[in-house]
């Protein structure tokens, strides 16, 4: 997935165990379609060789301020020019604390303070150093500068100990450096969300489910935390991994994901409901396994499930809604309707042969304007695209905001 495509990033590596993480952080950025100049610290060089990240990156690796490879001795200059982003990682204490002094003893810490572009810093220590009072000091001083700070993340340390320091994982990493990019649309506001399928038990070890994978709902919730929005997920079963940054919680049933969805209602500024959630559930769940016995077969009795996005529109302080609906015909015809019967101000349509388990997705909007369709594309892409839609909408109906 080339979401980082001509994206010119400068990645600096200072001196930590966390450098080898480094070499699969550059591959990631590079399989996004990221063109990467990697810039080390002589105390970098310790951890992993330039050889090492000349490799991976595809090209030079500098380290030394008087390097005259570059015109005019200049590299301290030239290599941030035209650079989207400068990303230290790992930022050791000690160059996090020369980024705050403004130093510039070295080729990189040079390059940090000549730069034209932003500045984005993955910090790597030891719990105690990440602790200790002047490296706090400095990570509040770095970002009252307008530096980004990613993480760092928790768990054990190449040090023996557990605890707060240790440098995000490769695509955590690359998870923060999308978001860096991506226009902050839904900043301060909180964004619920359902998504995948729901299972409804027939019996200790058979359920009625769908074929909803949950991609376009994760994708949404990406493209939401991406957006600013602080998320959360309320999923059906799914075999995806939450999105970095989004808090997911997990149901089975429908009435479960009625029941979390209600409980975490409040404070919420909008609702995306996304899940195929099973209209029925079984009315006599047999307590026991069902068993063949060769003449009948076993009756089924269904009763309704609760319409969580209609009982979630239908509250007089609720947030503003947004639902979806997967046809096999009709769409246009249908998905009006349902939008007006669910009483909610944006529906997104979608024939669901076209959508199930696919990678790609074609949608269209319907609300109070008519329709309107979005081209085919990856359903990141599309997400990202409706959020843009969301928020645009959400903005119009609450003009203060
Ligand atoms: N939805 C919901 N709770 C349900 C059923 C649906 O929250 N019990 C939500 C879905 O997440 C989706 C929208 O309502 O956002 C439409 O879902 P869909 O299954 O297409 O609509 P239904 O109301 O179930 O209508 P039908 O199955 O008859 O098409």
């Amino acid at each position: 997935m080339q979401d980082l495509l001509d994206k010119r990033i400068v990645l600096g590596l200072s001196g930590g165990i966390a450098c080898y993480k480094a070499a699969d952080l550059v591959r990631r950025l590079i399989e996004r379609g990221a063109q990467v100049d990697v810039v080390m610290t002589e105390a970098a060089t310790r951890f992993i060789t330039p050889v090492t990240m000349q490799a991976l990156s595809g090209r030079p690796v500098f380290v030394d301020a008087w390097d005259n490879r570059v015109h005019n001795n200049m590299a301290h200059i030239q290599l941030s020019r035209g650079a989207d982003a400068i990303l230290i990682a790992p930022a050791s204490a000690d160059f996090m604390a020369k980024l705050v002094q403004g130093r510039a003893d070295d080729l990189l810490s040079t390059l940090c303070l000549a730069r034209a572009c932003p500045l984005l810093v993955a910090p790597a220590m030891n719990r105690e150093m990440w602790l200790a009072a002047p490296t706090q000091r400095n990570v509040a001083q770095l970002t009252q500068d307008g530096i980004e700070i990613f993480g760092p993340g928790s768990g054990e340390q190449a040090c023996g100990e557990t605890g707060d320091g240790r440098m995000l994982e490769p695509l955590q990493i690359v998870a923060e450096l999308k978001r860096f990019f991506q226009p902050k649309l839904l900043a301060g506001l909180r964004v619920l969300l359902t998504a995948g399928p729901t299972v409804e038990p027939i019996d200790p070890v058979r359920v009625l489910s769908n074929r909803s994978s949950g991609k376009t709902g994760y994708a949404l919730a990406e493209a939401a935390w991406e957006a600013g929005a602080s998320v959360t997920l309320i999923s059906g079963p799914t075999s995806l991994p939450c999105p970095f940054g989004v808090t997911r919680l997990n149901v089975d049933t429908a009435q479960q994901m009625r029941d979390v969805v209600m409980s975490h209602l409040s404070g919420q500024d909008i609702f995306i409901a996304v899940a195929a959630v099973a209209d029925w559930r079984i009315q006599n769940i047999s307590s026991e396994k069902i068993k063949k016995d060769g003449t009948s077969t076993p009756e089924l009795n269904f009763v309704a499930n609760p319409d969580i996005l209609a009982e979630v529109a239908a509250q007089q302080t609720g947030p503003w809604c947004v639902g979806f609906a997967a046809e096999t015909e009709n769409l246009s015809e249908f998905a009006h309707a349902k939008r007006l019967r669910k009483g909610i101000p944006m529906l997104i349509g979608n024939l669901a042969q076209h959508v199930m388990d696919a990678d790609h997705t074609t949608v269209t909007i319907f609300d109070d304007q008519g329709e309107h369709v979005l081209p085919k594309e990856t359903k990141q892409e599309v997400a990202r695209q409706l959020i843009h839609a969301i928020a645009e909408r959400f903005k119009q109906s609450k003009p203060s905001r």
